[in-house]
């Protein structure tokens, strides 16, 4: 299970329940260096799933917020390659906000959670490690839809 405090990430599927609790922060690997810090991932190591597809976001105007959604089976870790912001998770009933500041952890987002990120500093770099290709089938972008989908409403 994901352990705050382990760089190791064992495979358990099952953590993917669609509760906010469930969202975790993954401490990554650091090799610390004099001349400059480095961490990696490797998939299933360090994430509960393997890597389909990453992607970024990047030159995010100041105010604007990103990713107003959920996904049906995606799971995902988001991590803040440079700068900050906030990722708002919401599974319906409870709803957390997690910093991310530092480029060595992330937050693993479970499929089925309503999630926003917000509050971009400036030259903020936001990276996506993504459990599956992209898919507009995968999304659901209509909040009342999610809590139906969900079992919320
Ligand atoms: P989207 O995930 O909808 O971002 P947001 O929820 O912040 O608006 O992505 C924006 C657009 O980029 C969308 O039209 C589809 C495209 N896109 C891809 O083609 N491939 C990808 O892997 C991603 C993440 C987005």
């Amino acid at each position: 299970m994901i352990n705050d405090n382990n760089d190791t990430v064992q495979v358990d599927q099952a953590i993917a329940k669609s509760s906010v609790y469930n969202a975790a922060i993954i401490n990554f690997p650091r090799i610390v260096d004099e001349r400059g810090n480095l961490t990696f991932i490797e998939s299933n190591r360090h994430l509960p799933f393997d890597i389909a597809r990453a992607y970024w976001i990047y030159d995010v105007p100041g105010g604007e917020s990103r990713g107003s959604h959920a996904y049906r089976q995606l799971q995902e870790v988001i991590i803040a390659i440079s700068g900050s912001f906030e990722v708002l998770l919401d599974d319906g009933m409870a709803q957390k906000v997690v910093l991310l500041n530092r480029a060595y952890y992330g937050v693993y987002v479970p499929n089925m959670i309503w999630r926003r990120m917000q509050n971009f500093s400036t030259n903020a770099v936001a990276l996506v490690l993504a459990s599956l290709p992209y898919s507009v089938d995968d999304y659901i972008r209509d909040y009342n839809e999610f809590l139906r989908v969900n079992g919320k409403r």
